[in-house]
């Protein structure tokens, strides 16, 4: 499949922004001004286009881990968003440095996640100063902090002079002398000035030239999966749901006979399909108790953000519709666009299917999951109401009946 990576991780930028929002109080675009401002001291330092889509994907990558962390600290009882003097550096840095190690990237870009916290007397949460840091990282590390302290999406000279003196007075305390002085001679005022103007991934696309690159179906499915875990640790209820429906997906499609690329596309819809909700409150997504109709409206918006999110990404527009449509229903009640059975197509309503098998198999805060025949006997009553594909229904009955029994000897 031909894809331009970081043409999906502008897209998927936004949605990561909304955690790091939640978490340290960044603005929307966050991650894409951290890209900007590290390609100019990129390119400063001498590196090639290759080597600067990297930098750039590792920018907008750097808090990959975040809603991993901070579910894996829900779980242990902490809220770290209400209780953020307990968060632990270091341990997004461990997590999203594992979580792309697969991604493929055009070099080894070892360490630029792991070390994006790292001062340079070494008070850092790994101790490293600035002679065994790699570059990628501190370059990372001065544009997240600048654009933290200073939120760049506003301006004024008078900023700019505060920004010049904290980097003056953080030499060899935060920053490396060598990357304050490339900030200093390329970062000007009018190139911070122009990111609130214009889009900044128009100016990235303008200054970076966009690759296409063929990648192999594990490549693809390696990055789907990066995704697909970044969503599902939104909610402890939804660890696998991404997960479970892009397997299903790729499983439906081998049994439908679909080639490589579709079984592909179709896993990798699978996978981000509720991108959306990265956008939406955990607290509102689990919520013991009955939503509110406010509450309710919110929550369906994910699907909508998905497909506001995935329609941004050039080629890939029907991975998009097969997506964002995962809760359209047949008779034109569902959501976000009321879509009715003359415009959903065949791959729209097999993601509907499996959406709603997976969900009813799993276990949320107001019910334990429901068994194969349970699920599949509720999914067939929403076929007579004309809601969802009967055929599909019967398919994943066929497909899934011998799986799920044979799970359940094992278990
Ligand atoms: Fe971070
Ligand atoms: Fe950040
Ligand atoms: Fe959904
Ligand atoms: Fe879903």
């Amino acid at each position: 499949m031909k894809i331009c990576l970081n043409d999906i991780l502008y897209a998927f930028s936004y949605a990561l922004d909304c955690v790091e929002h939640d978490l340290v109080g960044v603005t929307t675009q966050h991650s894409k001004r951290v890209a900007y401002i590290c390609m100019f001291l990129g390119k400063g330092f001498g590196l090639n286009e290759l080597q600067l889509n990297d930098l750039v994907a590792c920018s907008l990558l750097h808090d990959n881990a975040l809603t991993e962390y901070i579910q894996e600290e829900h779980i242990n009882g902490v809220d770290i968003i209400k209780d953020k003097h307990k968060i632990d550096i270091g341990a997004h840095c461990v997590i999203g440095e594992n979580n792309v190690k697969d991604f493929p990237f055009n070099e080894d870009v070892s360490g630029a996640i792991l070390y994006h916290h790292e001062n340079s007397d070494g008070s850092g949460p790994f101790g490293k100063t600035w002679l065994d840091t790699p570059l990628y990282a501190q370059l990372i590390h001065i544009a997240d902090k600048v654009d933290a302290e200073f939120d760049l999406s506003f301006l004024t000279e008078r900023k700019y002079e505060e920004i010049l003196r904290y980097l003056n007075e953080n030499i060899n305390t935060q920053f490396s002398e060598k990357c304050v002085d490339m900030f200093i001679k390329n970062i000007t005022y009018d190139e911070i000035f122009k990111m609130q103007n214009v889009k900044i991934e128009m100016l990235l696309k303008e200054k970076l030239p966009i690759i296409y690159k063929e990648y192999s179906s594990e490549q693809i499915i390696s990055f789907s999966n990066l995704f697909a875990s970044i969503i599902d640790y939104k909610s402890e209820f939804t660890k696998n749901h991404s997960m479970g429906i892009a397997n299903k997906a790729a499983i439906m499609a081998k049994y439908y006979g679909f080639n490589e690329e579709t079984t592909t596309k179709l896993y990798f819809a699978g996978a981000v399909h509720d991108i959306g909700k990265l956008v939406i409150d955990r607290d509102i997504l689990e919520k013991p108790d009955k939503l509110t109709e406010d509450e309710y409206v919110h929550i369906k918006n994910h699907a909508y953000y998905t497909y506001e999110i995935l329609r941004k990404i050039k080629g890939m527009e029907d991975i998009t519709s097969w997506a964002s449509m995962h809760h359209e229903k047949l008779n034109g009640s569902g959501y976000p666009f009321g879509k009715n059975a003359s415009n959903l197509g065949f791959k729209e309503r097999l993601m509907c299917c499996l959406d709603i098998y997976q969900a009813l198999t799993e276990t949320r805060p107001y019910k334990d999951g429901f068994s194969h025949d349970k699920s599949i006997r509720i999914l067939l009553e929403m076929a007579e109401k004309n809601l969802v594909d009967k055929h599909i229904v019967n398919d994943i009955e066929l497909v899934f009946s011998n799986q799920f029994n044979k799970a359940r000897k094992n278990y």
